[in-house]
């Protein structure tokens, strides 16, 4: 492909696409050249690449309000099913100050490091035994066998969604993650119905979830939160509570399992880095790359809530921007030899792929915590593991994945 130029970026531009991530790559290289702030009428939004610009808005979300994060509004049909069932806003993702605030502190508690620390040998076990359940000889698929089982596990393990009811939730959760970029997308009134009545559902059975914690609490994050609310130091309106626990289980399995799979293939990809995973610094720093280098979270969507300049572009309130931290992360002026696969970076984390400012990763830790389980027992328990075909890329708003890697053992 030649080198897109400044008029091919809006046409270029679209993260739904299943043929290949290289042509985005381009795209967006193109556009920190030429373009850095580029209008796509696909996401009806402002699309930031470079690493400046877009920690410039990360840092000031009274000007990048992130009420809407997830998505456009849904279309009106949409919107009436949802109506005072589904709330708006998901998790903290979608909150501004003081909401936000009020709730972070409980969620940064709950996914401390050191809390992780104590769920290691869990995940540890768990990985093991998912191996060790695959047939030898056949493929099988690294995202639907091995990264989705343990990340869907282990949120919903700490959020305290029982065992009989966590397929229900799992399908339930990717619709209504579907739903937020559908109209974007360009599915159909009646798909987009389906999607909703998935939302519907799952908002039902965690409000019933959370009424039987109220009764009945557990050692899990809901009876944490019912009673920080208890204890007044967490006032909690009904939906801000309802909303805090899908958005949730969607940001803890779906980019997690991407950050894993995306490991897995760089890893299975150069059988000479696999010796390298035994020391820990080095297992740290693969994870690290490749959270900088394919982005899990391709970017974020801000509303522009008073006038502002970003990138030579002037914004005023209403506008949408859409912060992509995979360019970021790729961006010459802030990475050295962005496009290298280096494991010895002076400052491994400084990327922006678990977010900056006041709404950072607060699952950051648990992720690459999960991500460092799955290679180190992968090569441990299977050493001539590899990769069976080409990865097929996910169509998705926001979250730069496959939907599946076939490996062999
Ligand atoms: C390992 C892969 C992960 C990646 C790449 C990732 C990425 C991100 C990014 C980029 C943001 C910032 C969004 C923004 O600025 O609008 C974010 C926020 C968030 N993530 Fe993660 N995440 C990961 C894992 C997790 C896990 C495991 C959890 C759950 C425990 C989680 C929960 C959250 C929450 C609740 C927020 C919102 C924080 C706030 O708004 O204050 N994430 N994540």
């Amino acid at each position: 492909m030649t080198a897109p130029t400044e008029s091919d970026l809006d046409p270029l531009f679209n993260p739904f696409t299943t043929s290949g991530q290289e042509v985005m790559d381009e795209v967006l290289a193109a556009a920190r050249e030429h373009r850095p702030v580029f209008f796509s009428s696909l996401l009806q939004a402002w699309v930031v690449t470079r690493a400046d610009d877009v920690t410039r808005a990360l840092e000031d979300p009274a000007t990048f309000s992130s009420v809407g994060v997830l998505g456009n509004p849904p279309r009106k049909e949409i919107a009436e099913v949802l109506a005072g069932r589904v709330p708006e806003g998901a998790t903290l993702i979608g909150w501004d100050e003081p909401q936000h605030r009020r709730m972070k502190s409980v969620l940064v508690s709950a996914f401390s490091r050191r809390q992780v620390r104590a769920m290691m040998p869990g995940m540890e076990r768990r990985t093991a035994a998912l191996l060790d359940g695959l047939p030898a000889g056949t493929p099988v698929d690294a995202l639907t066998d091995i990264a989705l089982p343990l990340s869907l596990d282990v949120i919903f393990d700490v959020i305290g969604v029982p065992a009989a009811s966590r397929d229900e939730f799992f399908g339930w959760s990717q619709d209504w993650g579907r739903l937020h970029g559908a109209e974007l997308e360009g599915l159909d009134l009646d798909h987009q119905l389906r999607l909703a009545n998935s939302a519907l559902l799952l908002h039902t059975a965690m409000a019933d979830l959370i009424e039987a914690r109220r009764t009945d609490p557990a050692d899990d994050l809901i009876s944490a939160v019912l009673a920080a609310e208890a204890a007044e130091t967490v006032p909690l309106p009904a939906q801000e509570l309802l909303s805090l626990f899908p958005g949730l289980i969607f940001a803890g399995h779906e980019t997690t399992a991407q950050l894993i799979v995306r490991a897995l293939a760089r890893l299975l990809g150069t059988p000479e880095r696999r010796e390298l995973l035994a020391d820990d610094d080095t297992l740290a720093r693969f994870v690290e790359e490749t959270a900088r280098l394919d982005s899990p979270v391709g970017g974020m969507a801000r509303t522009v809530t008073r006038p502002a300049r970003l990138g030579g572009v002037d914004l005023g309130p209403g506008d949408r921007v859409f912060l992509h931290f995979g360019s970021a992360n790729r961006d010459p002026g802030a990475v050295r030899d962005p496009e290298d696969f280096a494991l010895d970076r002076k400052v491994p984390t400084a990327h922006l792929a678990f977010g900056r400012g006041i709404h950072a990763c607060v699952g950051a830790a648990l992720g690459r915590a999960e991500a460092q389980v799955v290679l180190r027992t992968l090569v441990t328990r299977w050493p001539d593991a590899r990769v069976a075909g080409p990865p097929e890329l996910q169509p998705h708003y926001f979250i730069r994945g496959f939907s599946s890697l076939r490996i062999t053992r």
